[in-house]
């Protein structure tokens, strides 16, 4: 399912006592790519390469200390114009807040861009978007964009 997300009326991005929210930058690029690959999927690590191509990039990163530490990442305009994610969150770093910080400063970058509205693709945490940012359901919207889709193999049905 998607969901659709109003940009209008969002909420203040959270400011972390830890964790940094930036975008990254060119020498960081395949090292981000290869972390997506290993913590989610090659097609989250696809979308991240489409993000990181537009100009200006797309995806921002929450990272700790220095050297940086990778967190999590978010990206919008990576799925198809006007969608954001995907979103993912190193799992020993969730509920502390970084997934709200990184969604929220992708939808703000939105608003700045001229959208008026974001869709969430083929959503799988929906009561995350429904509390961080009023998300709202679109109905009959699976199996949406994704009909057809190229797949690796081993995720075909
Ligand atoms: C979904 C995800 C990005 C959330 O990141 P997070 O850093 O844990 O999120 P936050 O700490 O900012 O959570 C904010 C609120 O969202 C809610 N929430 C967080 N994760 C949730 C989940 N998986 N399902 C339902 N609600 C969730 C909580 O109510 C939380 O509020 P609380 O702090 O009052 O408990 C993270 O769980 C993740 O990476 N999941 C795996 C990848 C994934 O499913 N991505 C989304 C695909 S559409």
């Amino acid at each position: 399912m998607d969901m659709l997300i109003a940009l209008a009326t969002l909420p203040a991005a959270p400011a972390l006592p830890g964790p940094h929210i930036r975008k990254p930058i060119g020498p960081e690029h395949e090292l981000l790519i290869a972390w997506i690959a290993h913590h989610f999927t090659p097609a989250w690590a696809s979308e991240a390469r489409a993000a990181l191509a537009n100009r200006p990039l797309t995806l921002f990163i929450a990272t700790r200390g220095d050297p940086s530490e990778l967190l999590g990442f978010c990206s919008y305009d990576a799925t198809a114009r006007s969608f954001v994610g995907p979103i993912g969150v190193l799992d020993t770093a969730r509920r502390t807040g970084i997934g709200s910080a990184l969604l929220l400063a992708c939808l703000h970058d939105m608003r700045a861009m001229g959208y008026g509205y974001a869709v969430a693709g083929a959503v799988g945490a929906p009561d995350f978007f429904r509390h961080v940012a009023s998300a709202i359901d679109i109905p009959d919207s699976t199996p949406g964009i994704y009909a057809g889709m190229l797949r690796a193999p081993s995720a075909a049905p």
